[in-house]
């Protein structure tokens, strides 16, 4: 990916609620995005059969290798997922154990929705993994919302959507610079399969 080219940015709404708010961030986020001229993919996990990783067959699975692609080919990737238990839900930790080192060194942010403001750390469970498995690059202000700050019509209020608008610009300009400093050095990063 060159620092010139359009920058691909994928969002994965890891709901699957059918009436899920984290997927209304996951939209809110997209629309950010493009109005950035970002090459913006959402993918929404409710769409995709998948089974749970069992660091075997299921790699195998006809919809790993589709989801692993758009993942490695992001320049960037933002999760939107709900908080479970304080930690983000199943599926989305589920993603990260079935497309592994297609996170590897590219920057991720987190839009969460929650019941409750009390569990507001709940991302950094998922953001740690990331770090050390693949070294991803985490944003450290992440969007987290409750139902609260979303209007009754399910769409983001302000001031909810200004930060989601605020982490898209975030992930864009890291995945910039990124490029930037990958081009400058004439050198892919090195993608990493696991802890040293
Ligand atoms: C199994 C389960 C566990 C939950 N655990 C928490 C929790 O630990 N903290 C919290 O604030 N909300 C918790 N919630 C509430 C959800 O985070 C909240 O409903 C959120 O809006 C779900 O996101 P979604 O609408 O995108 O599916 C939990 C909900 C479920 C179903």
């Amino acid at each position: 990916m060159s620092a010139a080219s359009p920058l691909p940015v994928l969002v994965v709404s890891c709901s699957l609620n059918a009436s899920s708010r984290s997927h209304r961030l996951a939209c809110a986020a997209r629309t950010a995005l493009r109005a950035l001229d970002v090459d913006a993919e959402l993918i929404d996990l409710r769409e995709w059969e998948l089974p749970f990783c069992d660091g075997g067959g299921s790699y195998e699975h006809p919809s790993v290798a589709p989801l692993a692609g758009r993942i490695e080919r992001a320049a960037a990737v933002l999760v939107a997922a709900p908080v479970y238990n304080y930690d983000l839900n199943a599926a989305a930790k589920n993603l990260v154990e079935l497309t592994g080192s297609a996170w590897s060194e590219k920057p991720v942010g987190f839009l969460c929705t929650a019941g409750a403001r009390s569990s507001y750390m709940s991302p950094i469970g998922l953001a740690n993994s990331l770090m050390f498995d693949f070294r991803s690059l985490i944003i450290p202000r992440f969007v987290y919302a409750v139902k609260d700050d979303f209007e009754a019509d399910g769409e983001p209020a302000e001031p909810l959507r200004a930060r989601v608008e605020q982490l898209a610009r975030t992930a864009v300009a890291l995945a910039r610079a990124l490029a930037r400093l990958q081009a400058s050095n004439g050198t892919e990063s090195e993608a990493k399969t696991g802890p040293d």
